[in-house]
Protein backbone atom coordinates (compact mmCIF):
# COMPACT_ATOMS: atom_id res chain seq x y z
CA UNK A 1 0.00 0.00 0.00
CA UNK A 2 1.63 3.14 -1.19
CA UNK A 3 1.29 6.17 1.08
CA UNK A 4 -0.46 9.90 -0.23
CA UNK A 5 2.45 11.38 -2.40
CA UNK A 6 2.31 14.76 0.14
CA UNK A 7 2.09 12.60 3.68
CA UNK A 8 4.85 13.50 5.84
CA UNK A 9 7.16 11.45 7.72
CA UNK A 10 9.03 12.75 10.68
CA UNK A 11 10.85 11.56 13.39
CA UNK A 12 10.42 13.39 17.42
CA UNK A 13 12.94 14.10 20.51
CA UNK A 14 12.88 16.48 23.42
CA UNK A 15 14.38 18.88 24.65
CA UNK A 16 15.38 18.07 28.16
CA UNK A 17 15.35 13.92 26.90
CA UNK A 18 18.03 15.05 24.55
CA UNK A 19 20.24 17.95 24.40
CA UNK A 20 22.32 17.34 28.09
CA UNK A 21 24.15 20.92 28.57
CA UNK A 22 22.35 21.48 31.80
CA UNK A 23 24.02 24.25 32.66
CA UNK A 24 26.03 25.07 29.75
CA UNK A 25 26.60 28.64 28.47
CA UNK A 26 23.96 30.65 30.67
CA UNK A 27 21.40 28.41 30.43
CA UNK A 28 18.95 28.66 33.31
CA UNK A 29 17.79 25.84 36.31
CA UNK A 30 14.55 24.23 34.78
CA UNK A 31 11.68 21.62 36.67
CA UNK A 32 13.40 18.14 35.75
CA UNK A 33 17.20 19.23 36.35
CA UNK A 34 15.76 20.48 39.82
CA UNK A 35 13.73 17.13 40.29
CA UNK A 36 16.49 14.85 39.10
CA UNK A 37 19.14 16.85 40.98
CA UNK A 38 17.35 16.65 44.38
CA UNK A 39 15.43 13.29 44.01
CA UNK A 40 17.60 10.99 41.86
CA UNK A 41 16.40 8.05 43.45
CA UNK A 42 12.54 8.62 41.71
CA UNK A 43 14.74 7.96 38.61
CA UNK A 44 15.48 4.43 37.17
CA UNK A 45 19.47 4.38 37.80
CA UNK A 46 19.40 7.25 39.58
CA UNK A 47 20.05 9.09 36.18
CA UNK A 48 19.10 12.68 34.83
CA UNK A 49 19.42 14.51 31.33
CA UNK A 50 22.83 16.58 32.31
CA UNK A 51 24.48 15.17 29.58
CA UNK A 52 21.83 12.90 28.04
CA UNK A 53 22.32 12.11 24.10
CA UNK A 54 24.37 15.58 24.35
CA UNK A 55 22.53 16.87 21.57
CA UNK A 56 23.71 20.19 22.33
CA UNK A 57 27.13 19.29 21.32
CA UNK A 58 26.13 16.56 18.78
CA UNK A 59 22.94 17.93 17.15
CA UNK A 60 24.49 17.72 13.63
CA UNK A 61 24.71 13.97 14.12
CA UNK A 62 21.24 14.13 15.05
CA UNK A 63 20.41 15.54 11.67
CA UNK A 64 22.85 13.28 9.92
CA UNK A 65 20.86 10.29 11.00
CA UNK A 66 17.53 11.97 10.06
CA UNK A 67 18.72 12.57 6.50
CA UNK A 68 20.35 9.07 6.41
CA UNK A 69 17.25 7.64 6.95
CA UNK A 70 15.37 9.97 4.66
CA UNK A 71 12.71 11.68 7.15
CA UNK A 72 10.98 14.81 6.03
CA UNK A 73 10.59 16.24 8.88
CA UNK A 74 12.27 16.58 12.42
CA UNK A 75 9.75 17.86 15.52
CA UNK A 76 11.81 18.87 18.70
CA UNK A 77 11.21 21.01 21.72
CA UNK A 78 12.99 24.65 23.11
CA UNK A 79 14.35 24.32 26.19
CA UNK A 80 12.52 27.60 27.84
CA UNK A 81 15.49 28.17 30.49
CA UNK A 82 18.38 27.77 27.35
CA UNK A 83 16.31 31.38 25.62
CA UNK A 84 15.18 32.81 29.33
CA UNK A 85 17.28 31.66 32.32
CA UNK A 86 14.71 32.49 34.73
CA UNK A 87 11.66 32.16 32.24
CA UNK A 88 10.84 36.17 31.53
CA UNK A 89 12.23 38.20 29.13
CA UNK A 90 14.35 40.18 31.71
CA UNK A 91 17.24 38.31 29.88
CA UNK A 92 17.38 36.38 26.90
CA UNK A 93 20.41 34.06 26.25
CA UNK A 94 22.03 34.72 22.94
CA UNK A 95 23.61 31.80 22.98
CA UNK A 96 20.67 29.45 23.55
CA UNK A 97 19.03 31.52 20.35
CA UNK A 98 22.08 30.82 18.74
CA UNK A 99 21.80 26.91 19.25
CA UNK A 100 18.48 26.87 17.77
CA UNK A 101 19.10 28.87 14.63
CA UNK A 102 22.03 26.88 13.80
CA UNK A 103 19.79 23.36 14.57
CA UNK A 104 17.18 25.13 12.10
CA UNK A 105 19.46 25.67 9.50
CA UNK A 106 21.21 22.37 9.39
CA UNK A 107 18.15 20.79 9.18
CA UNK A 108 16.77 23.37 5.89
CA UNK A 109 20.27 22.80 4.45
CA UNK A 110 19.26 19.14 4.67
CA UNK A 111 15.78 19.31 3.06
CA UNK A 112 14.08 18.65 6.95
CA UNK A 113 11.54 20.72 7.78
CA UNK A 114 11.91 21.56 11.30
CA UNK A 115 8.43 20.89 13.53
CA UNK A 116 8.99 23.28 17.11
CA UNK A 117 7.55 22.15 20.07
CA UNK A 118 7.69 25.37 22.52
CA UNK A 119 7.06 23.28 25.45
CA UNK A 120 7.64 19.78 26.21
CA UNK A 121 7.30 19.71 30.19
CA UNK A 122 10.66 21.54 30.92
CA UNK A 123 9.61 24.95 32.82
CA UNK A 124 11.93 27.05 34.14
CA UNK A 125 12.53 26.73 38.04
CA UNK A 126 12.23 30.46 38.66
CA UNK A 127 8.36 30.43 36.77
CA UNK A 128 7.57 27.40 38.67
CA UNK A 129 8.55 28.57 42.27
CA UNK A 130 5.98 31.40 41.86
CA UNK A 131 3.39 28.36 40.79
CA UNK A 132 3.94 27.54 37.67
CA UNK A 133 1.06 26.28 35.61
CA UNK A 134 -1.10 26.56 38.63
CA UNK A 135 -0.75 30.73 38.57
CA UNK A 136 -2.91 31.74 35.48
CA UNK A 137 -0.27 34.86 34.90
CA UNK A 138 1.65 32.08 32.98
CA UNK A 139 0.27 32.49 30.18
CA UNK A 140 1.24 35.93 30.04
CA UNK A 141 5.45 34.77 30.43
CA UNK A 142 4.32 31.96 28.05
CA UNK A 143 3.19 34.20 25.86
CA UNK A 144 5.85 36.73 25.91
CA UNK A 145 8.46 33.38 25.78
CA UNK A 146 7.05 32.58 22.36
CA UNK A 147 7.19 35.79 21.29
CA UNK A 148 10.78 35.78 21.38
CA UNK A 149 10.67 32.18 19.67
CA UNK A 150 8.55 33.67 16.81
CA UNK A 151 10.72 36.91 16.60
CA UNK A 152 14.04 34.71 16.50
CA UNK A 153 13.26 31.71 14.94
CA UNK A 154 9.87 32.08 12.97
CA UNK A 155 11.31 33.23 9.44
CA UNK A 156 12.23 29.50 9.22
CA UNK A 157 9.89 27.43 10.98
CA UNK A 158 6.66 26.69 9.08
CA UNK A 159 5.16 23.96 12.07
CA UNK A 160 4.91 25.06 15.37
CA UNK A 161 3.21 23.13 18.56
CA UNK A 162 2.62 25.02 21.33
CA UNK A 163 2.64 22.47 24.00
CA UNK A 164 2.63 18.39 24.21
CA UNK A 165 0.51 16.51 26.26
CA UNK A 166 -1.32 18.89 28.35
CA UNK A 167 -2.58 15.59 30.08
CA UNK A 168 0.78 14.78 30.69
CA UNK A 169 1.58 18.24 32.48
CA UNK A 170 -0.89 17.82 34.95
CA UNK A 171 0.74 14.20 36.17
CA UNK A 172 3.35 16.11 37.85
CA UNK A 173 0.95 18.07 39.88
CA UNK A 174 -1.27 15.34 40.87
CA UNK A 175 0.65 12.19 42.55
CA UNK A 176 2.52 11.11 39.93
CA UNK A 177 5.85 11.60 40.25
CA UNK A 178 6.84 13.77 37.11
CA UNK A 179 8.28 17.31 37.81
CA UNK A 180 7.31 19.78 39.90
CA UNK A 181 6.38 16.29 41.94
CA UNK A 182 3.49 17.70 43.81
CA UNK A 183 0.19 15.71 45.03
CA UNK A 184 -2.19 18.18 45.03
CA UNK A 185 -6.08 17.49 44.98
CA UNK A 186 -8.38 17.72 41.95
CA UNK A 187 -9.27 21.04 41.78
CA UNK A 188 -5.65 21.57 40.45
CA UNK A 189 -5.82 19.43 37.74
CA UNK A 190 -8.72 21.01 36.18
CA UNK A 191 -7.06 25.00 37.31
CA UNK A 192 -4.22 23.83 35.13
CA UNK A 193 -5.53 22.32 32.15
CA UNK A 194 -7.64 25.62 32.06
CA UNK A 195 -4.52 27.78 32.17
CA UNK A 196 -2.68 25.29 29.56
CA UNK A 197 -5.44 25.74 27.17
CA UNK A 198 -5.78 29.57 27.91
CA UNK A 199 -1.79 29.35 27.38
CA UNK A 200 -2.31 27.89 24.12
CA UNK A 201 -4.83 30.10 22.65
CA UNK A 202 -3.05 33.08 23.64
CA UNK A 203 -0.16 32.01 21.42
CA UNK A 204 -1.85 30.89 18.70
CA UNK A 205 -3.68 34.36 18.24
CA UNK A 206 -0.47 36.26 18.91
CA UNK A 207 1.03 33.99 15.99
CA UNK A 208 -2.24 34.97 13.72
CA UNK A 209 -2.42 38.63 14.41
CA UNK A 210 1.52 39.48 14.84
CA UNK A 211 3.38 36.33 12.64
CA UNK A 212 1.33 34.46 10.41
CA UNK A 213 0.46 37.07 7.67
CA UNK A 214 4.64 37.37 6.90
CA UNK A 215 5.48 33.59 8.35
CA UNK A 216 3.20 31.65 7.28
CA UNK A 217 3.36 28.60 9.27
CA UNK A 218 1.23 25.85 11.04
CA UNK A 219 0.29 25.56 14.68
CA UNK A 220 -1.41 22.98 16.81
CA UNK A 221 -1.01 21.11 20.62
CA UNK A 222 -0.31 17.71 20.78
CA UNK A 223 -3.04 15.86 22.88
CA UNK A 224 -1.94 12.42 23.90
CA UNK A 225 -4.55 9.94 23.30
CA UNK A 226 -4.84 6.31 24.36
CA UNK A 227 -7.79 5.03 22.92
CA UNK A 228 -10.45 3.74 24.80
CA UNK A 229 -12.43 0.31 24.09
CA UNK A 230 -15.24 -0.76 25.58
CA UNK A 231 -13.96 -3.88 27.85
CA UNK A 232 -16.67 -6.08 26.39
CA UNK A 233 -20.12 -5.76 23.96
CA UNK A 234 -22.01 -4.23 26.56
CA UNK A 235 -23.46 -1.01 26.72
CA UNK A 236 -22.46 -0.15 29.90
CA UNK A 237 -19.12 -1.03 28.80
CA UNK A 238 -19.60 1.25 25.33
CA UNK A 239 -20.85 4.25 27.85
CA UNK A 240 -17.94 4.00 29.91
CA UNK A 241 -15.19 3.91 27.22
CA UNK A 242 -16.91 6.85 25.63
CA UNK A 243 -17.16 8.44 28.65
CA UNK A 244 -13.57 8.16 29.03
CA UNK A 245 -12.99 9.80 25.81
CA UNK A 246 -14.84 12.94 26.95
CA UNK A 247 -13.38 13.18 30.44
CA UNK A 248 -9.89 12.60 30.06
CA UNK A 249 -9.14 13.45 25.96
CA UNK A 250 -12.34 15.71 25.07
CA UNK A 251 -11.29 17.82 28.38
CA UNK A 252 -8.49 19.37 25.98
CA UNK A 253 -10.18 19.05 22.46
CA UNK A 254 -13.61 19.84 22.78
CA UNK A 255 -12.89 23.80 23.89
CA UNK A 256 -9.92 23.59 20.71
CA UNK A 257 -12.24 21.94 18.45
CA UNK A 258 -15.73 22.16 18.69
CA UNK A 259 -17.90 24.93 17.78
CA UNK A 260 -19.09 25.53 22.05
CA UNK A 261 -15.65 26.32 22.69
CA UNK A 262 -15.89 24.94 25.92
CA UNK A 263 -15.33 21.33 27.94
CA UNK A 264 -17.15 18.65 27.11
CA UNK A 265 -20.93 18.68 28.01
CA UNK A 266 -20.98 15.88 30.31
CA UNK A 267 -18.10 16.87 32.05
CA UNK A 268 -19.60 20.52 32.83
CA UNK A 269 -22.49 18.69 34.28
CA UNK A 270 -21.04 15.90 35.92
CA UNK A 271 -18.71 17.78 37.58
CA UNK A 272 -20.58 20.85 38.92
CA UNK A 273 -23.00 18.23 40.11
CA UNK A 274 -20.76 16.34 41.79
CA UNK A 275 -18.75 20.04 43.19
CA UNK A 276 -22.05 20.77 44.47
CA UNK A 277 -22.51 17.36 46.16
CA UNK A 278 -18.61 18.29 48.01
CA UNK A 279 -20.88 21.38 49.44
CA UNK A 280 -18.22 23.54 47.00
CA UNK A 281 -20.01 26.84 46.30
CA UNK A 282 -18.23 26.77 42.50
CA UNK A 283 -17.61 23.89 40.54
CA UNK A 284 -13.99 22.39 40.02
CA UNK A 285 -14.51 22.69 36.45
CA UNK A 286 -13.34 26.73 35.97
CA UNK A 287 -15.62 28.38 33.26
CA UNK A 288 -14.24 30.64 30.36
CA UNK A 289 -14.80 33.99 29.95
CA UNK A 290 -16.19 35.04 26.16
CA UNK A 291 -12.61 36.56 25.21
CA UNK A 292 -10.59 32.94 26.57
CA UNK A 293 -13.44 31.16 24.35
CA UNK A 294 -12.68 33.22 21.84
CA UNK A 295 -8.99 33.19 21.78
CA UNK A 296 -9.45 28.82 22.30
CA UNK A 297 -12.00 27.89 20.11
CA UNK A 298 -11.11 26.96 16.52
CA UNK A 299 -6.93 27.69 17.72
CA UNK A 300 -5.60 25.26 15.24
CA UNK A 301 -4.39 24.50 11.87
CA UNK A 302 -4.36 20.79 12.18
CA UNK A 303 -5.01 17.94 14.09
CA UNK A 304 -1.71 17.11 16.37
CA UNK A 305 -2.32 14.05 18.09
CA UNK A 306 0.48 11.54 19.89
CA UNK A 307 -0.54 7.83 20.49
CA UNK A 308 0.88 5.20 21.70
CA UNK A 309 -1.44 2.65 23.14
CA UNK A 310 -4.87 1.55 23.88
CA UNK A 311 -7.06 1.55 27.44
CA UNK A 312 -9.83 -1.30 28.54
CA UNK A 313 -12.82 0.75 29.61
CA UNK A 314 -16.19 -0.30 32.26
CA UNK A 315 -17.87 1.27 34.84
CA UNK A 316 -16.17 1.87 37.53
CA UNK A 317 -17.76 0.94 40.88
CA UNK A 318 -18.13 2.83 44.20
CA UNK A 319 -15.15 0.63 46.16
CA UNK A 320 -12.78 1.06 42.83
CA UNK A 321 -9.60 3.19 43.16
CA UNK A 322 -8.23 5.93 40.59
CA UNK A 323 -4.37 5.80 39.43
CA UNK A 324 -5.00 9.82 39.28
CA UNK A 325 -7.86 11.80 41.49
CA UNK A 326 -8.97 13.68 38.30
CA UNK A 327 -10.62 10.60 36.74
CA UNK A 328 -12.68 10.00 39.74
CA UNK A 329 -15.95 11.95 38.02
CA UNK A 330 -15.46 9.72 34.93
CA UNK A 331 -16.68 6.50 37.08
CA UNK A 332 -14.51 4.79 34.14
CA UNK A 333 -12.58 1.89 35.51
CA UNK A 334 -9.80 1.56 32.79
CA UNK A 335 -7.28 -1.37 32.58
CA UNK A 336 -4.52 -2.42 30.47
CA UNK A 337 -5.59 -5.93 28.41
CA UNK A 338 -3.00 -8.14 30.01
CA UNK A 339 -3.85 -10.47 26.56
CA UNK A 340 -2.07 -7.83 24.35
CA UNK A 341 1.79 -7.81 23.66
CA UNK A 342 3.48 -5.37 25.89
CA UNK A 343 6.15 -3.15 25.07
CA UNK A 344 8.78 -2.97 27.96
CA UNK A 345 6.77 0.14 29.59
CA UNK A 346 3.51 -1.63 31.06
CA UNK A 347 1.02 1.10 29.92
CA UNK A 348 1.87 0.57 26.03
CA UNK A 349 0.02 -2.33 24.76
CA UNK A 350 0.37 -3.34 21.06
CA UNK A 351 -2.82 -3.04 19.41
CA UNK A 352 -3.12 -1.29 15.64
CA UNK A 353 -6.82 -1.69 15.35
CA UNK A 354 -7.23 1.06 18.37
CA UNK A 355 -5.17 3.65 16.40
CA UNK A 356 -7.48 3.21 13.20
CA UNK A 357 -10.31 3.56 15.91
CA UNK A 358 -9.01 6.39 17.25
CA UNK A 359 -8.42 8.55 13.79
CA UNK A 360 -12.13 7.66 13.18
CA UNK A 361 -13.43 8.89 16.55
CA UNK A 362 -11.67 12.54 15.97
CA UNK A 363 -12.68 12.23 12.67
CA UNK A 364 -16.74 11.90 13.74
CA UNK A 365 -15.89 14.36 16.26
CA UNK A 366 -14.38 16.63 15.01
CA UNK A 367 -14.56 17.12 11.30
CA UNK A 368 -12.09 16.62 8.76
CA UNK A 369 -9.48 18.32 10.08
CA UNK A 370 -6.12 17.43 8.94
CA UNK A 371 -4.56 15.44 11.75
CA UNK A 372 -0.98 14.79 12.22
CA UNK A 373 0.15 12.15 14.47
CA UNK A 374 2.74 13.99 16.20
CA UNK A 375 4.47 11.05 18.35
CA UNK A 376 3.80 7.33 18.37
CA UNK A 377 6.65 4.98 19.55
CA UNK A 378 7.52 1.35 21.43
CA UNK A 379 10.12 0.84 24.25
CA UNK A 380 12.22 -2.00 25.09
CA UNK A 381 15.55 -2.86 26.46
CA UNK A 382 17.79 -1.48 23.62
CA UNK A 383 18.52 -3.94 21.81
CA UNK A 384 19.76 -3.51 18.03
CA UNK A 385 17.64 -5.93 16.08
CA UNK A 386 14.54 -4.55 17.80
CA UNK A 387 12.04 -6.48 15.82
CA UNK A 388 9.09 -5.62 18.20
CA UNK A 389 9.58 -1.71 17.80
CA UNK A 390 9.82 -2.58 13.77
CA UNK A 391 6.38 -4.78 13.73
CA UNK A 392 5.13 -2.25 16.02
CA UNK A 393 5.47 0.66 13.29
CA UNK A 394 4.67 -1.88 10.61
CA UNK A 395 1.60 -2.87 12.32
CA UNK A 396 0.24 0.72 12.99
CA UNK A 397 0.80 1.91 10.01
CA UNK A 398 -0.87 -0.42 8.07
CA UNK A 399 -4.30 0.42 9.98
CA UNK A 400 -3.38 4.31 9.31
CA UNK A 401 -3.35 3.19 6.09
CA UNK A 402 -6.57 1.97 6.02
CA UNK A 403 -8.26 5.00 8.34
CA UNK A 404 -7.10 7.07 4.78
CA UNK A 405 -8.09 4.79 2.27
CA UNK A 406 -11.04 2.84 3.64
CA UNK A 407 -12.24 6.01 6.35
CA UNK A 408 -11.68 8.88 4.46
CA UNK A 409 -9.53 9.97 7.57
CA UNK A 410 -7.07 13.16 6.39
CA UNK A 411 -4.12 11.72 8.16
CA UNK A 412 -1.24 14.22 6.57
CA UNK A 413 1.99 13.04 8.67
CA UNK A 414 2.69 10.17 10.88
CA UNK A 415 6.40 11.14 13.60
CA UNK A 416 8.26 8.10 14.89
CA UNK A 417 8.92 8.32 19.39
CA UNK A 418 12.01 8.74 19.29
CA UNK A 419 14.84 9.28 16.91
CA UNK A 420 17.35 8.26 19.17
CA UNK A 421 17.33 6.57 22.49
CA UNK A 422 17.02 9.25 25.07
CA UNK A 423 16.46 9.99 29.03
CA UNK A 424 12.91 8.23 29.04
CA UNK A 425 11.82 10.73 32.30
CA UNK A 426 11.31 8.14 35.67
CA UNK A 427 12.58 5.38 33.52
CA UNK A 428 16.03 6.80 32.91
CA UNK A 429 18.15 5.12 30.12
CA UNK A 430 16.48 1.48 30.38
CA UNK A 431 13.39 1.62 28.45
CA UNK A 432 14.75 2.72 25.32
CA UNK A 433 12.30 4.37 22.55
CA UNK A 434 14.75 4.98 19.73
CA UNK A 435 14.98 3.58 16.37
CA UNK A 436 18.69 4.67 16.85
CA UNK A 437 20.41 2.99 19.54
CA UNK A 438 22.60 5.62 21.93
CA UNK A 439 25.56 4.19 24.16
CA UNK A 440 25.50 6.09 27.08
CA UNK A 441 28.48 4.35 29.06
CA UNK A 442 30.43 6.16 25.74
CA UNK A 443 31.42 9.87 26.79
CA UNK A 444 30.99 10.49 22.74
CA UNK A 445 27.20 9.12 23.23
CA UNK A 446 28.07 7.11 19.87
CA UNK A 447 24.67 6.56 18.17
CA UNK A 448 23.99 3.14 15.65
CA UNK A 449 21.00 2.20 13.85
CA UNK A 450 18.71 0.10 14.84
CA UNK A 451 16.68 -2.59 12.39
CA UNK A 452 13.96 0.02 12.59
CA UNK A 453 16.07 2.41 11.63
CA UNK A 454 16.79 0.30 8.61
CA UNK A 455 12.93 -0.58 8.22
CA UNK A 456 12.00 3.47 8.31
CA UNK A 457 14.88 3.82 5.62
CA UNK A 458 13.63 1.07 3.39
CA UNK A 459 9.99 2.57 3.86
CA UNK A 460 11.05 6.70 3.19
CA UNK A 461 12.58 5.74 -0.11
CA UNK A 462 9.41 3.76 -1.61
CA UNK A 463 6.76 5.74 0.25
CA UNK A 464 4.67 1.76 -0.38
CA UNK A 465 4.42 0.12 2.82
CA UNK A 466 5.29 -3.68 2.49
CA UNK A 467 3.19 -6.31 3.34
C1 LIG B 1 5.25 10.61 25.37
C2 LIG B 1 6.07 11.84 25.67
O1 LIG B 1 3.95 10.73 25.86
O2 LIG B 1 5.73 9.44 25.93
C3 LIG B 1 7.57 11.57 25.53
O3 LIG B 1 5.70 12.94 24.88
C4 LIG B 1 7.92 10.31 26.28
O4 LIG B 1 8.30 12.67 26.02
C5 LIG B 1 7.09 9.13 25.79
O5 LIG B 1 9.28 10.05 26.20
C6 LIG B 1 7.36 7.87 26.57
O6 LIG B 1 6.97 8.07 27.89
P1 LIG B 1 7.63 7.37 29.16
O7 LIG B 1 7.04 8.07 30.35
O8 LIG B 1 7.24 5.93 29.07
O9 LIG B 1 9.09 7.59 29.04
Amino acid sequence: MAFPKDFIFSAATASYQIEGGWNADGKGENIWDRLTHNHPELIDGRSNGDIACDSYHKYKEDVALLKDIGFDMYRFSINWARILPTGDITSINEVGIQYYKKLIDELLNNNIQPMVSIYHWDLPQKLQDMGGWLNPLIVDYFEDYADVLFKHLGDKVKWWITLNEPLSVILGYTGYNFAPQLNLDSPAAFIIAHNLLKAHGRVFRLYEEKYKPRQQGKMSISLNWLHCVPKTDSNEDKEAANRAMLFIYGWFAHPIYTKTGDYPEIMRQTIDANSKKEGRNRSRLPTFTSDEIKAIKGSFDFFAVNHYSSMFCSPASDTDSYPLNFFKDSKVKQEIDPRLPAAASEWIRVYPAGFRKLLIWIKNQYGDVPIFVTEHGFSDLGDLNDTGRESYHHSYLKELLRAINEDKCNVIGYTVWSLIDNFEWLEGYKKRFGIVHVDFNDPERKRTQKRSATFFKKLLKTRVLPE
